[in-house]
């Protein structure tokens, strides 16, 4: 509210100007102080299906590549729309020395997130916002298939520090046809767009996948994504629940960028 550090005193963080913010019984802070439109943060339904479809380990490749993309940094990963925190703790996993911040605005996600790892402390907050977090502390900024403020993203990564992108290719989860929105054409070319300014791009892996889903994977890979917003119309959820089983591919690039000086 008023940008001064806080300071945590028991379970409550404090500012200088006497700003206060509670850290919730399940572990993470809400630092929001406007309402955020609906079909922003995901949903309890959303968040359920994409725990479920994670723990299944069907994005296990996608997890690797992120992970040997952020290397073993030793200071502070910030994880921009961090979901459950799945990414997030297979990071921490690797650098036993660093500490993640988990930043999303959906409180049901961070309650996952803030459990999902020891040395992760997870913020409900808006991305669009300038974030919660000083200039120039993070070694690793990490997001995976969330918005991407480039201007947040510069300012809070220490010079020389590393931005680990992982965004959808055309033909992901091609095989689910209209049961999913479909990937922008352009995505490749708009995060150039989106990130060039701020970033040079040091290195693309693309991580293309395809292996059988069951029908609960099917379900759970589809309401947790945009789609999981719609599926409470009609008979949608109905209808998802008994599509059948199939083999699905994950298509996908991770980028590593290095921030301009
Ligand atoms: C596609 S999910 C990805 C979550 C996580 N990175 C993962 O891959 O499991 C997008 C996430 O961004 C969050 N999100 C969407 N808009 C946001 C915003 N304006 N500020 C913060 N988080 C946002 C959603 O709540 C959701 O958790
Ligand atoms: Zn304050």
């Amino acid at each position: 509210m008023c940008g001064s550090p806080v300071e945590r005193a028991g379970r409550t963080l404090r500012c200088r100007q006497r700003h206060s913010f509670d850290v919730a019984r399940q572990g993470y802070v809400n630092l929001l102080h406007a309402r955020i439109p609906a079909g922003t943060a995901d949903t309890t339904p959303m968040v359920e299906a994409r725990s479920a479809f994670l723990a299944s380990g069907a994005y296990t490749p996608l997890a690797d590549a992120v992970a040997a993309a952020a290397g073993t940094p030793t200071g502070l990963i910030v994880d921009a729309g961090a979901g459950p925190g799945y990414y997030l703790s297979r990071v921490l996993d690797a650098a036993p020395s660093a500490v993640g911040l988990a930043l999303d605005v959906s409180a049901v996600a961070l309650r996952r997130a803030a459990r999902a790892h020891p040395r992760l402390g997870a913020v409900v907050w808006n991305l669009w916002e300038p974030w919660p977090v000083a200039d120039g502390v993070a070694d690793v900024v990490l997001d995976v298939f969330s918005p991407r403020n480039a201007g947040e993203f510069h300012r809070v990564l220490a010079p020389g520090g590393t931005l680990v992108v992982a965004a959808p290719l055309p033909g992901h989860l091609a095989e689910l046809g209209e049961l999913v929105l479909t990937v922008d054409e352009r995505k490749e070319h708009r995060l150039e767009a989106t990130l060039g300014a701020h970033f040079t791009r040091e290195s693309v892996t693309e991580v293309v996948h395809t292996a059988p889903f069951t029908a609960r994977q099917v379900h759970d890979v589809v309401a947790m994504g945009p789609a999981g917003f719609h599926l409470d119309r009609d008979d949608r959820r109905e209808r998802l629940l008994a599509a059948p089983a199939r083999e699905v591919t994950l298509a996908a690039t991770v980028s590593v960028w290095r921030r301009n000086a």
